[in-house]
């Protein structure tokens, strides 16, 4: 049995409900209804829990977490826990006086997501007319509130062609980091892939762009770029692997080490209205099922990549291959790795619809 740390940081889901309907969207399939959500007493329990575990950080997220109308008074209450708090949103409700307010209560960051640079394409893939104007208003809200901002902007082949403007519009919105990264293909986006995944050429083409900026942009815009790991030859460490360092508690209470974690069959997942969440970090079959490396079957088992990249995705490999225990197919080392070079093909051909869904 591996050793165990503490974590170090805390995803509240705190709804699934969300004004966008972007089709790359990571959440499951089958969304959380709000009356089967956590209260405002059960989250701030959570948050008791999570500073008691040793969580450093915690990251308010959805969904759009803004619809919950209690959000204040946990953005309170992990301040006064001593919690880092980040808000990650659409910007899409509320705007100055909301902001404000969570300020005054403790808010330390803000992440906002943002479809492209070019409103209409922005409010396409966002599926909402106006969302655009309204996400700029509400960086500018940000700021105004003194508060660091973060643009969080998911690329695809059906906007990569713009992230020079990208940038340059991080940079005009006063930001401190702009994310570029690139769909990561599970739940709703996995549906949309083949409209999604880029070629080769038009990848190599915004990795040159970030490069440049970079360089240009030193102390002045911090850039985050993560690639599609499907052009890669080893893959991502997801989570920086499997109960080592992040927990998410979803809408319901149920606690993973993933997002998509739940998709996973044969897991038990607990949920934080039957158990602490020290007792679920540290003795469930959940959070240990693929921690450190015993689980690992060949060639990872005998890899010395394994404690770097911890045999890549669970949920990459179940809804690649079927089965969550075997080598994450975008590993070229993967006996899967033919269900990849398949994929990469599409990218060639011309893309589908986007194919959309509401939850509102
Ligand atoms: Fe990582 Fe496993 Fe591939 Fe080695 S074989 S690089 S541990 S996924
Ligand atoms: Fe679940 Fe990667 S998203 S392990």
């Amino acid at each position: 049995m591996p050793t165990i740390d503490p974590p170090l940081a805390l995803l509240a889901e705190l709804t699934h409900r969300c004004p966008l309907s972007c089709p790359y969207c990571s959440n499951p399939v089958e969304l959380e209804r709000a009356s089967g959500e956590l209260s405002g007493e059960e989250w701030r329990r959570v948050l008791r829990e999570a500073a008691a575990l040793g969580v450093l950080q915690v990251h308010f997220s959805g969904g759009e977490p803004m619809v919950r109308r209690d959000l204040g008074a946990m953005i309170a209450e992990a301040a006064s826990l001593g919690l880092y708090s980040n808000l990650i949103t659409s910007g899409t409700l509320g705007g100055e006086r909301e902001i404000t307010a969570f300020a005054e209560a403790g808010l330390r960051h803000v992440q906002l997501s943002v479809q492209d640079h070019e409103p209409s394409n922005a409010d396409r893939i966002a599926g909402l007319a106006g969302a655009f104007e309204r996400k700029m208003k509400f960086a500018a809200a940000v700021r105004a509130a003194g508060l660091p901002l973060t643009l969080n902007i998911v690329v695809h082949r059906q906007n990569l062609d713009g992230v020079a403007a990208m940038i340059d519009m991080a940079e005009a919105l006063g930001a401190r980091r702009v994310e570029i990264a690139h769909v990561q293909y599970y739940a709703w986006a996995l549906e949309n892939r083949a409209a999604l995944l880029p070629s080769r050429a038009q990848l190599d083409a915004a990795t040159r762009v970030v490069e440049a900026a970079r360089e240009r942009l030193k102390g002045v815009l911090a850039i985050d770029y993560v690639v599609p790991d499907y052009y890669g030859v080893r893959p991502k460490s997801c989570m920086n692997g499997w109960g080592r360092q992040f927990l998410n508690v979803m809408p319901s209470g149920t606690v993973v080490p993933c997002h998509a974690a739940e998709t996973i069959p044969g897991i038990d997942f607990p949920s934080v209205r039957d158990a602490s969440l020290a007792d679920i970090w540290y003795r469930s079959d959940a959070f240990n099922r693929f921690r450190g490396t015993d689980w690992m079957p060949e060639p990872c088992r005998g890899c010395d990549r394994r404690e770097i990249d911890w045999g890549g995705c669970r949920c990459q490999a179940l809804a690649l291959t079927g089965d969550a225990a075997r080598t994450d197919p975008v590993c070229a080392l993967s006996p899967d790795h033919a269900v990849i070079e398949a994929a990469l093909g599409d990218a060639n051909a011309a893309p589908p619809p986007l194919v959309y869904r509401q939850f509102r």
